[in-house]
């Protein structure tokens, strides 16, 4: 028998990540990549020591309290950790880290990808040449809306949404609002965006509005139909964060009337459903849940993973744990 822990790591990760897995630990992959079923996540549970779940997989307070649970350290690959029950890790004394900083600069770019997709038409463009529907250039033909020197609202100012106004600040020459009431001044100044005290102050002022919060109880349906209506008509909604942050039937209607002018999409409240409404829309596009997706980065958060692992069972503290 292996004295090394043992791990369950419930997803194909990058297979430099797999073989190191392998070598630090007694560790148990999945080759077929499916979504592992509650029956696979509770036997997991209770022959493992370790688990490394992603966002598909729902670490609920029934996994964490069962009576024979093996697992004493869960080691989320992603920085969002919405689909673990934290409170009731903590309740349990089950250690829980995640991934931050690796995929700060992937994700930013992704968002920009969405803003300057939406705005510039390209998702309609691109389906319009391969439809072979191109008749030739026109002054006229698809127009959409500048990107350079408008103003974008940043819904949470922390290193993704500050990735963001940087890119938006000197790549674009935006003017860039935020609000969050956890971001420091000292960490509005390194991004040069403007605080505002109100997600309503941000919405009606802004051209392009952009979240980069947390899904938490406080941030569920954050964007619902009345703040929806606070945006600006021409302006463009991007999510690049958690798609329960936005009522999605709340966003169909807002769109489908004019409430707003578009909207990019890279996560949604159901996934991999997609409201049926937005798959029919022209000023929409939409992504699979891509932020963090290159090579670089899927690597580097496995591995980030893997180091609080080695961390916990060496004794010490992983430095990226929130439970
Ligand atoms: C991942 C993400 O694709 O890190 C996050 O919070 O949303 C993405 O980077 C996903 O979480 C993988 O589990």
């Amino acid at each position: 028998m292996s004295a090394r822990p043992a791990l369950v790591v419930t997803r194909r990760i990058p297979a430099a990540v797999e073989s190191r897995a392998q070598e630090l630990f007694d560790t148990c992959l999945n080759p077929n990549d499916c979504p592992m079923d509650e029956a696979a996540l509770v036997t997991a549970m209770r022959e493992a020591d370790a688990l490394l779940p992603t966002v598909t997989d729902r670490i609920t307070a029934e996994l964490l309290g069962l009576q024979d649970r093996r697992v004493r350290i869960v080691a989320n690959f992603g920085v969002g950790f919405n689909n673990i029950d934290v409170d009731a890790a903590k309740a349990q004394g089950v250690v829980v880290t995640n991934t931050p900083g690796v995929l700060t600069d992937d994700t930013a770019d992704l968002a920009m990808t969405l803003l300057l997709m939406v705005a510039r038409r390209t998702g309609e463009g691109e389906r319009h040449v391969r439809a072979q529907q191109w008749t030739g250039w026109r002054p006229t033909h698809m127009l959409g809306a500048r990107v350079t020197g408008k103003t974008l609202g940043l819904i949470g100012l922390g290193r993704i949404g500050g990735a963001v106004a940087r890119r938006a600040t000197h790549g674009f020459g935006m003017r860039v609002l935020f609000v969050d009431p956890y971001a420091s001044d000292a960490q509005a100044a390194a991004t040069g965006a403007e605080r505002r005290t109100s997600l309503e102050e941000v919405l009606g002022e802004s051209d392009f509005v952009s979240l980069h919060c947390p899904a938490t109880p406080e941030t569920h349906h954050l964007l619902n139909a009345a703040r929806l209506s606070a945006m600006r008509p021409h302006a463009f909604l991007i999510n690049t964060a958690r798609g329960d942050v936005v009522d999605e039937s709340a966003l169909v209607d807002a769109l489908r009337s004019g409430t707003i002018a578009g909207a990019g999409l890279d996560v949604f409240e159901r996934e991999p459903q997609v409201h049926g409404a937005l798959l029919g829309m022209e000023n929409v596009v939409l992504l699979p849940h891509l932020g963090s997706a290159t090579e670089e980065t899927r690597v580097a958060m496995g591995n980030r993973a893997l180091d609080n692992l080695v961390a916990f069972f060496g004794g010490g503290s992983p430095g990226d744990r929130v439970a």
